[in-house]
Formats: structure tokens, sequence, C-alpha cells
């Protein structure tokens, strides 16, 4: 008699125990992760293309002249504000002064820093300064640019 008590007990153990298992099958994980995508941060700063010493580079030189002086010189011959650039490289250019200079890159590199220095004759010398504006790097390229324009 005393045998069947205690199986009864162990199986009354058991099912106690199994309950109790069961009650954990609602644990439901929640999804909580959540991945927030990454800004986009790269910026390609334009590296500058330097030529290697003296002389200009023409091409940057051209996007420089479009961007501050195509307005008032003409690369095709016509008189806008300013005289043209075509065929002004080597050039006998006569001043308001009365004297003749060739138009050499020490010629050139003065007009855009100092315009007023010597002025073409004919002309209003109404040409802005461009020193402090544009460096002499950059100047170089325009005057290699001005070069092309032959
Ligand atoms: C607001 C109009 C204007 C702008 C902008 C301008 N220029 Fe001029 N430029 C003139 C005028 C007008 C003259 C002629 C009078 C003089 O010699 O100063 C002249 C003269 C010159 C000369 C001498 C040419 C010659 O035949 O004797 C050069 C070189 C020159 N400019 C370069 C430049 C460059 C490079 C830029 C841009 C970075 C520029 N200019 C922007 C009006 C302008």
């Amino acid at each position: 008699m005393k045998r069947h008590v205690l199986v009864a007990g162990v199986f009354i153990l058991v099912l106690a125990l199994a309950a109790g298992c069961g009650g954990d099958d609602d644990d439901t994980p929640s999804p909580t992760a959540t991945s927030a995508a990454p800004a986009p941060t790269a910026t390609t700063g334009g590296a500058a293309t330097q030529p290697p010493s003296g002389e200009g580079d023409a091409e940057a030189g051209k996007a420089l002249a479009q961007a501050n002086c195509i307005t008032c010189h003409s690369i095709d011959g016509s008189t806008l504000v300013g005289p043209t650039w075509k065929g002004l490289y080597g050039s006998q250019v006569q001043l308001e002064s009365g004297e003749t200079v060739t138009a050499d890159a020490d010629y050139i590199h003065e007009s855009i820093v100092d315009p007023n220095a010597k002025v073409h004759k004919g002309f209003p010398p109404i040409m802005p300064t461009f020193n402090g504006i544009l460096n002499d790097a950059q100047i170089a390229d325009i005057i290699a640019y001005i070069k092309t324009l032959q």
C-alpha cells in the first residue's frame, strides 16, 4: 500500500513539472533591433591639379576665364566690353599712353592684377582687378589658355 502512494506522488510531481514547463511557450521574443541606415558622408573635393612648374594649365585657365572673364572678353575676334583675346598673345598692343607694348606673359599678368597700369587704346579703364581673387597659379593657367587663342 505504501508503494502505491509513492508512485502516485511521483506521478503528480511529473504532471506538475510538465505544466510548469508548458507555461514558457507563450514567451515570444519581439524583434527590437533596428538598423539605422548610415548617412552618406563622402564628398569629393576637387583636387587642385597643379602643373609641374611655371607653365600654366590651359584647360584650367579656360574654366577660370569662363567663370570670370568672358562677359567682357571674346575669344573669336569680336569686341565686347574689352579687347578680344583672339590673337592677343604676342601681339603689339597700343596703349592710351601712346606707347606700344608686346602682349607677353608679363603684360597679360599685369593686365589682370593691375588693369589700369596699361590701358588698351580705345577701351574704358573699367576692368576690375583680380589681385587677391586669382592667385599666381590661376593667372598662369589663364595666360596658358590665352596663348592657345591664336
Ligand atoms: C567688366 C569687364 C571686364 C572683365 C570682367 C574682365 N576684363 Fe579684362 N579688360 C576689360 C577692358 C575694358 C580692358 C581694356 C582696358 C584695359 O586695358 O584695362 C581689359 C583688358 C584686359 C587685358 C589686356 C588686353 C589687351 O588687349 O591689352 C587682359 C589680358 C585682360 N583684360 C584679361 C582679363 C582676364 C584674365 C579677366 C578675367 C579673370 C578679365 N580680363 C576680366 C574688361 C574686363
